[in-house]
């Protein structure tokens, strides 16, 4: 059983399409043991309650300096003997030493084709508004591991949607969500569960 950490700081619609998959039998061997947020009050951790998952919320505010923040982070993941994290609209920068301790376990969902549209700034509706103003015909998202960067990791999945040309950044936020992040993260989570990622080189490769 892979047991999964989720970090959110917000809605929680890809947590929920996590959910979703696994209580449809899609997503086999993945239990998501801790939903952690960065905000109070995130909606995905009404979610999580609804669907009987450990909630939390760890806000870098209330430590006195970062590394408490980081202690409280790792004590919690290291409490639920978690496997995978997964970042899905988590705001916050990951510690270095959540990173370090959590090596090549660490996957996130960026609403764009990295290295598209990404990085430091890059994050919400922001994407989408960059992406209509330069025109791009081709946008989606992507499934990465997170490393010490902002959205540099290894590539596992990117998925692609066509912008439309009556595009407003809200309606391409959802039909990016719909048409590729909800399908593309469980679709991540599940090739790990199988252990079918090799990273070589800081390219991903999926095992047959
Ligand atoms: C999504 O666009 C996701 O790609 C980005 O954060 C946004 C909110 O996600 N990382 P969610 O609804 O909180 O899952």
């Amino acid at each position: 059983m892979l047991r999964v950490g989720v970090l959110i700081s917000g809605g929680g619609t890809n947590l929920q399409a996590l959910i979703d998959s696994i209580e449809k039998g899609e997503l086999q061997n993945v239990a998501i043991e801790v939903v952690i947020s960065s905000k109070k009050d995130a909606y995905g951790l009404e979610r999580a309650r609804n669907h009987g998952i450990k909630a939390v919320e760890i806000i870098k505010k209330d430590y006195s300096d970062l590394g408490l923040f980081e202690e409280a982070l790792l004590d919690e993941l290291d409490r639920n003997k978690i496997d995978l994290v997964v970042l899905a609209g988590y705001l916050q920068i990951i510690p270095s030493k959540v990173v370090e301790a959590y090596k090549n376990r660490i996957i996130n969902i960026h609403p764009s084709l990295i290295p598209a549209f990404c990085g430091n700034g890059f994050y919400g509706l922001k994407v989408h508004e960059e992406a209509i103003k330069r025109g791009v015909k081709i946008t989606g998202a992507t499934v990465h591991f997170v490393d010490e960067g902002t959205d540099t990791g290894p590539i596992i999945i990117q998925k692609a949607v066509e912008l439309k040309d009556d595009d407003t950044p809200e309606s391409l936020q959802l039909r990016v969500m719909e048409e590729a992040e909800w399908l593309i993260l469980p679709e991540a989570v599940g090739l790990i569960a199988k252990d079918r990622i090799i990273v070589d080189n800081n390219v991903v490769r999926i095992k047959e």
